[in-house]
Formats: structure tokens, sequence, C-alpha cells
């Protein structure tokens, strides 16, 4: 038998279809068992609490420039120490492609930037914004062979937007190799109508950002990416779903049988279009594409998390600090709102706030673990290691007290950015320990600093990026 270094003991194990009464042993940052009356040399108390996989938060934005010399606030070091302390343990930042140069030398520059600063492990994400015949037919194809098995493609932004053909090359080129797509779904061009026209009426606040991206314009793009992933039978996932016309396309999809995967996020549960309204130049705190809808539509996503619709929760936490000239404030307070950086930070809020669902009994402790960590460690390939507490997987735990309510204050959070869009919101249900391979990352509610611990974990193809074997096109011509 294996000498224990550190036993949880006495708590409820949670998994993506169970829950059980065990201790867990840990070894060589792994584990390596769970039964009962376990002996370690360090023994941590999980009475009353719940032993949960660490998240998996697949969708962050950290340490990311943009074009319009925006900056996110957080860096790999801020980034991941406020996702340690919300039970978070993995995370999937994005690598992005600036049009007319490749991708190798950025991803290598980030990955190097994330090794030796971050808390927790790290998987990449690539951004195409330049399919190139170079990128499409040599690039990308070494990348994924190196780990890098999923890329995001955007359908808006005119510096990262593909057009049609474009989509249809990385999307032929995802099912030849075995990657994941995700998808950025809104439609460019009626989001310049739109703005156009708004623009001439003086309509520039920032709550007229709303107003610029209805509903429908997620709903074609969600519509026509589909289609476009159907032609050539690759699997996709629709990223940040805000409502219910997105997802009566997905849901349709699936119930078609297609490899159609969704995605949503804390702002399309707890904040509306009229939080863009916040008085003067406030509401940019909230902007974020696709904007955050209505109070029904809140409801439809909540339905669509508990009937299998989404499979993944994340964050989209996107940093930009509020008063800061590379933030909210890049082309000033009055700026018009399609100059404002788009997002919204949450990447250490995302898990209570999912848990203050399973708190009111809206979702179960299973679907929480699933849409957490488990069904974003296996889309993304990094499950047997990531995502589950079982025997094998990296030791990454979040000791979870679910009867702890806490009122959510930026001052006690640990991110880099000077608000959050939940400020005052109670929830119950928050991390009291958590535990990164083996090691402790948060304690008793405090962060333990863990500069450099987190490693670049290289990701697997994934199960769920396997075509369907049933193109709309001959399959000599993909
Ligand atoms: O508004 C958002 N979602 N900003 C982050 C970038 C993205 O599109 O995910
Ligand atoms: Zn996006
Ligand atoms: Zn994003």
């Amino acid at each position: 038998m294996q000498e224990l270094e550190m036993v949880l003991r006495g708590g409820t194990v949670v998994t993506a279809s169970d829950e059980y009464r065990a201790d867990v042993g840990i070894a060589g940052g792994r584990i390596v068992a769970i039964a009962d009356s376990l002996r370690g040399a360090s023994e941590v108390d999980a009475g009353g609490l719940l032993v949960l996989p660490g998240g998996v938060d697949s969708h962050v934005h950290v340490e990311q420039p943009g074009s319009d010399g925006s900056m996110t606030a957080d860096d790999f070091e801020t980034g991941t120490r406020s996702a340690a302390c919300g039970g978070t343990t993995t995370i999937i930042p994005f690598a992005v492609q600036e049009k007319g140069k490749g991708l190798r030398a950025s991803v290598d520059a980030y990955r190097r930037r994330g090794e030796g600063r971050a808390w927790i492990d790290f998987a990449i994400h690539l951004i195409v914004s330049d399919p190139s015949e170079a990128v499409v037919g040599q690039e990308l194809p070494a990348l994924i062979r190196d780990g890098y098995t999923s890329f995001k493609v955007y359908m808006t932004y005119d510096d990262l937007k593909l057009d049609d053909r474009q989509l249809l090359d990385v999307l032929a080129l995802a099912r030849r190799e075995g990657a994941m797509t995700m998808v950025h779904a809104e439609n460019a061009d009626c989001i310049a109508w739109i703005t156009q026209r708004l623009a001439a009426k003086g309509r520039t606040a920032p709550r007229f950002h709303a107003t610029s991206r209805p509903m429908p314009v997620e709903r074609e793009a969600t519509h026509r990416a589909i289609a476009l992933g159907e032609l050539v039978d690759t699997p996709m996932l629709i990223v940040h779903v805000s409502g219910r016309e997105a997802v009566e396309e997905i849901r349709r999809a699936q119930a078609r049988g297609l490899r159609v995967y969704g995605e949503t996020c804390p702002q399309y549960l707890y904040l509306t279009e009229e939080d863009l309204g916040a008085p003067g130049f406030l509401g940019a705190c909230c902007i974020c594409s696709p904007p955050p809808r209505d109070r029904a539509n809140q409801e439809v996503i909540w339905d669509a998390l508990v009937s299998g619709v989404f499979q993944v929760f994340s964050s989209d936490h996107a940093p930009y600090r509020y008063d800061d000239a590379r933030g909210k404030k890049l082309a000033g307070t009055d700026a018009p709102f399609w100059r404002i950086p788009n997002g919204v930070p949450g990447i250490e809020t995302r898990m209570p706030l999912l848990f203050d669902g399973v708190s009111r009994g809206r979702i179960t402790l299973q679907q929480f673990v699933a849409l957490t960590a488990t069904n974003p460690a296996r889309i993304y390939g990094l499950s047997g290691r990531k995502g589950s507490v079982a025997i094998g997987a990296d030791a990454d735990i979040a000791l979870w007290d679910p009867s702890r309510e806490r009122t959510i204050r930026n001052a006690d959070l640990h991110h880099a950015v000077d608000y959050t869009p939940y400020e005052g919101m109670v929830v119950k249900g928050w991390p009291v320990h958590v535990i990164s391979r083996g090691a402790f990352v948060m304690r008793g509610g405090a962060p333990v600093d863990r500069r450099g611990h987190g490693r670049f974990l290289p990701c697997d193809l994934p199960g769920p990026a396997r075509p369907r074997g049933q193109p709309a096109l001959p399959a000599d011509l993909l």
C-alpha cells in the first residue's frame, strides 16, 4: 500500500454521477485512494464539506492584449490566484493570432508567460483570426499535435472575424485533425448596420450596446455556424449563449443528432440589459458580447442548464478595469459604446454563482460538477487528469461548504479588477480549501501563494470533437 501524503477525511465526494461519504488519499499530487478510514502523513478534516473536483474554467481571458490598445487587468498570476480562491484549479485562456501573422510565436510566448507564474494548471486555446493556407495547412496541424487541440473562431469583431468561407476552412481542418472548434456567434454586418444608425441618432451611451446586438443577431449566427458545421460534419461548441433563440438553435441541432455543444456564463443568469443603463458611464462595466438580455431569458438559460442543452458553464472572464485607460475607459468616459472593451470579470465568482442554483434547488450537485469541471475537461481533452474526483486523476479538489452564505464584495476578491458586476449579491456555498495537485492554493478562505506551481497542460484530441461520419458533402471534398 502506497504511503499517503494527505488524506481528506470524512467529506462527501461528489462526481458528475454520484455522491458518497469517503476519505480521499493523495500521493505524488494525484488521487490514489478513495475509501473508508484512510491514514496519511497529513490529514484534513472534511467533515460537513463537499469534496468537489476543482473547477475547469475553459473560457477565460488573461494577459490578453487587444488590437485597440486594451489590456486585460489580470495576468497569469492574478488570474489564477483569483480562480483558485473561487474553487477553480484549471483554466484555459487564449493565445491570439494577429491578422497577417502566424500563430506559433504568439502561442510560445503566451505559454512562457504562464509557466513560472500561474498558481494552477492551464491549457491554451488558440484564436484563429487569419486562416491562411500556411496556417491551416501546416501551423495548426503541428500545434494540434503539440497539445493545442481547441480553437475559437469569431463571426464578429473587425480584427478577429472570419467570413463563411474561412469558417469552413477552419472547420474542415478541425475535422481532419480532431480538434474542437469554439464559435463566437454574432452577425457582424447586422451589428455594424445597427450601430451606424444608432450613431447617426446620437445613441452612443453604454446601454445602446445591447440595442446594437439584439437576439436575432446571435440567433442567425448560431444557426449559420451550425449549418456550416453540418456541411463538413464537424462538432463545435457555441460559446457564451445568452438567450432563448440561440438555445433553440442548439437544442434543435442536438435533437437532430449533430455534435453541437453549448456554453453559457454567469452574466446570462444574473445580469440584464438594464445593468448597461447604470448612471453615467458605469454601464460600461456590464458591456459584454452577446449582451445580457432580460429576466425571461435568464430563466431560459437556467432551464437549458438543467435540461442538458449546455455542457459547459464558463466565466468568460474578460477582466478590464473600469478606471483604466487600457480598460473600460480606453477611449474616455464619453466613449461611444463600440469603443468600450467588451467583457466582464468573473473567474472567482463563477462556481459560487452557479452553486447558489444548487442551494436553491434549481440544479443538482451532479449537474454542477458536470458543468463546472467534468464536461469542460472532457470536451477539451483533459479527461483522466482533470475534472473528476477519481483514482489516478490529479489531486485538484475544492473542499466546499454548502451552507456558507456570503455577500459578494469586490474588496474580498483576488482578481486585479476594480469592480465585480455581482457586488452585494448574497450566495450560499463557497470553497473553504482548494488543492492543486496535492498543494493548498487556498486554505481556510485565504490564498496560499503558489506562483509558478501551475503547469502547462497539453490537451489530448477530445472525444467529443470526433465527427459523426455523415458529412453533407462527398468525403473526398473535405
Ligand atoms: O464580451 C466578451 N465576451 N468579451 C470577451 C471576448 C469574447 O468574445 O469572448
Ligand atoms: Zn466570444
Ligand atoms: Zn471570451
